[in-house]
């Protein structure tokens, strides 16, 4: 695989969209779509890691998505468990971590069991980290972490002059996880759909056509080559940006 000219992002985290419209396209039921993203799942996981990229966050279910019609959710839970079934021994030859964000407790218990499986087995390593997005909402999470805040605050683990973002974010799903530095949105859709809003404060997003079934390495590659290019400033101009790089 070519080796991108510029700094390769830290963490990806990626909006995987566009199932249903592969399938349609071919005539062929929107599960299908779903089939074939859990083999881009398996791809482009890989595919990061040659690039570098340490961590890899796949938004897989989101919280809206249980009004999708029964059958779908149904067939995609079914999906998830046999991705963990069948991916998990794999997760521990190549020394990958498994974790996974979200309201996971209200999955059905059988995906439940395989996630605790996989994450559990997985635990120790520390080179390469897969997150999953799953039963995931940036608003529920930050319900369930002003609720945490709140009772570490009671029990005086907090300490009450302790304004800090940082101390707060402990109590986020995504608590000891760097923020994402690139988010990619497949299928041509311009929207955050409820995920990670506060963790991708600072993430630059590239968005591209390709729907997530045809997504490949190359798209992979091409985006963390655009993501290259660009200035992150963080609030600070071009000039001090440019003075501190180069000190
Ligand atoms: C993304 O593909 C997968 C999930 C949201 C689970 P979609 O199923 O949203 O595909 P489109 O957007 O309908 O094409
Ligand atoms: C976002 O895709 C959720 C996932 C990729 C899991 P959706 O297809 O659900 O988002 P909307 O409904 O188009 O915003
Ligand atoms: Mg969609």
């Amino acid at each position: 695989m070519p080796i991108p000219s510029g700094p390769i992002p830290n963490h990806v985290a990626i909006i995987m969209d566009g199932n249903g419209r592969w399938a349609k396209q071919r005539g062929l039921p929107r599960i299908e779509g779903h089939r074939r993203g859990v083999e881009t799942v398996r791809e482009i996981t890989h595919a990061a890691r040659e690039l570098g990229v340490r961590c890899i966050t796949l938004y897989a279910f989101s919280v809206e998505n249980w009004k999708r019609p029964a059958a779908e959710v149904g067939a995609l839970m079914g999906l998830l468990e046999f991705f963990l079934k069948r991916e998990t021994a794999n997760l521990v030859r190549d020394k990958v971590r498994l974790r996974a964000i979200g309201r996971t407790q209200d999955l059905p218990e059988p995906v439940r069991r395989q996630l605790d499986a996989a994450m559990s087995e997985t635990a120790h390593f520390n080179d390469y980290t897969l997150v999953l997005a799953l039963n995931y909402g940036s608003r529920t999470e930050v319900v369930d972490a002003a609720r945490s805040y709140a009772s570490a605050l009671a029990a005086g683990t907090v300490r009450q002059d302790d304004t800090s973002w940082e101390t707060f974010a402990r109590h986020l799903y995504t608590s000891g996880m760097p923020d994402p530095d690139l988010v990619i949105r497949t299928s041509g859709e311009h929207r955050v759909s409820n995920f990670m809003l506060s963790q991708a404060a600072y993430a630059e997003f590239v968005f591209t056509p390709v729907l997530w079934p045809d997504f490949t390495k190359v798209d992979l590659l091409a985006a963390v080559e655009i993501f290259g290019k660009r200035e992150r400033r963080f609030g600070l101009t071009s000039e001090q940006v440019k003075s501190t790089t180069s000190a």
